[in-house]
C-alpha cells in the first residue's frame, strides 16, 4: 500500500473488483487508495461538470467557515454528478472492502477553495451521521484533479476504524479529536496525495484530516458515502434526515437511499 509505483493503470477491473491485497489493507488500516478509478477523459468531464455545479451553488455550501464548500446530495440535481455517484464499479468496490450489502448514504462535492489556507481538522465521520444497527460504513473520496499535498489530501490514522464510541468532534479545532481520545495522538498518520481519477475510501470511524489548500487551483473532490443497508435511524438531527419525518427505528430505505449498483 506504500508503494512508490506511479503507473497510471486502474486497480478496478470490468466487474468493479479490486485485487484481494487492497482488501485486506482496507480492513487492516480503515482506509485504502485505489488507483484509476476514473479514465482520464472522464475525469475531465466531471471536473467540467463539478466546477459549474460549484459555481451554480456555492452559496448554498453546509460549511461557510472556508474549510471546503460541501454541496449535500448533488445526485439529485445534478445528472452527470449523478453518474458518479451511482457508478456501479465504485459500489461494488465498496461493497467489496466493506463485505456486506450497502446503500448510499448521501453524497457530498467537498471543494477547498484555491488558498483556502485552512485545514479540514482530524475527525471521525460516523458519530455526525443519525444511525443505529449498521456495520461500518466507508467513504469514497474521488480526486477531479490531481490533489498533492499542498493542494489538500487526506490524512488517515491507520487501524483507528475500531475506535468507535467517540463524541462527534469539531474538524475546526486540529486538537478536539485528541481530546476525546488522547491515545490517538500517538498513532502514526498516513498522508495520502491522490492523481486525478484515484480515489481513497475510508471506514466512518477512521480518524482523518485534510491539509489546506495552498495552491492556485481548486481541490475538487467527489465523496460517495455508503452504509450498511439495514442502517436504521437514531432520532438525531442531520441535515439528509430532517426533511423526511423519519420516526427513531425506520430504516433508512428506499428511493432516498438506493443502491443503484445492484441494478
Ligand atoms: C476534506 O475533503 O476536506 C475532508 C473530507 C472528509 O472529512 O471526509
Ligand atoms: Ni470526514
Amino acid at each position: 500500500m506504500f508503494t512508490t509505483d506511479q503507473t497510471a493503470a486502474s486497480e478496478v477491473d470490468g466487474d468493479g473488483r479490486v485485487p484481494e491485497e487492497l482488501v485486506d489493507a482496507y480492513r487492516e488500516h480503515g482506509f485504502v487508495r485505489v488507483r484509476g478509478v476514473l479514465e482520464p477523459d472522464r475525469v475531465e468531464r466531471l471536473r467540467a461538470h463539478a466546477e459549474a455545479f460549484l459555481t451554480a451553488h456555492r452559496a448554498d455550501s453546509l460549511e461557510q467557515r472556508g474549510t471546503f464548500s460541501q454541496l449535500v446530495n448533488v445526485w439529485r440535481q445534478d445528472e452527470n454528478l449523478r453518474a458518479l455517484t451511482f457508478d456501479p464499479r465504485l459500489g461494488r468496490v465498496a461493497e467489496q472492502l466493506a463485505g456486506f450489502p450497502l446503500r448510499l448514504w448521501h453524497d457530498q462535492l467537498l471543494v477547498k477553495e484555491p488558498r483556502n489556507n485552512l485545514a479540514t481538522e482530524f475527525h471521525q465521520d460516523r458519530p455526525y451521521w443519525p444511525h443505529a444497527g449498521d456495520r461500518l460504513p466507508l467513504s469514497a473520496w474521488i480526486a477531479l484533479v490531481d490533489v498533492p499535498p499542498e493542494r489538500g489530501c487526506m490524512t488517515f490514522l491507520p487501524g483507528t476504524q475500531h475506535r468507535a464510541g467517540l463524541r462527534p468532534q469539531d474538524l475546526h479545532d486540529e486538537d478536539d479529536l485528541f481530546a476525546a481520545d488522547p491515545e490517538l495522538r500517538w498513532v502514526p498518520r498516513v498522508t495520502v496525495p491522490l492523481r486525478a481519477g484515484d480515489c481513497t475510501f475510508h471506514s466512518g470511524y477512521t480518524g482523518h484530516m485534510a491539509l489546506p489548500n495552498r495552491t492556485d487551483v481548486a481541490r475538487i473532490a467527489h465523496v460517495v458515502i455508503y452504509m450498511d443497508a439495514a442502517t436504521t435511524y437514531d432520532g438525531t438531527p442531520h441535515v439528509v434526515t430532517d426533511p423526511l419525518g423519519l420516526t427513531p427505528g425506520d430504516r433508512l430505505d428506499g428511493e432516498t437511499f438506493p443502491r443503484p449498483w445492484r441494478a
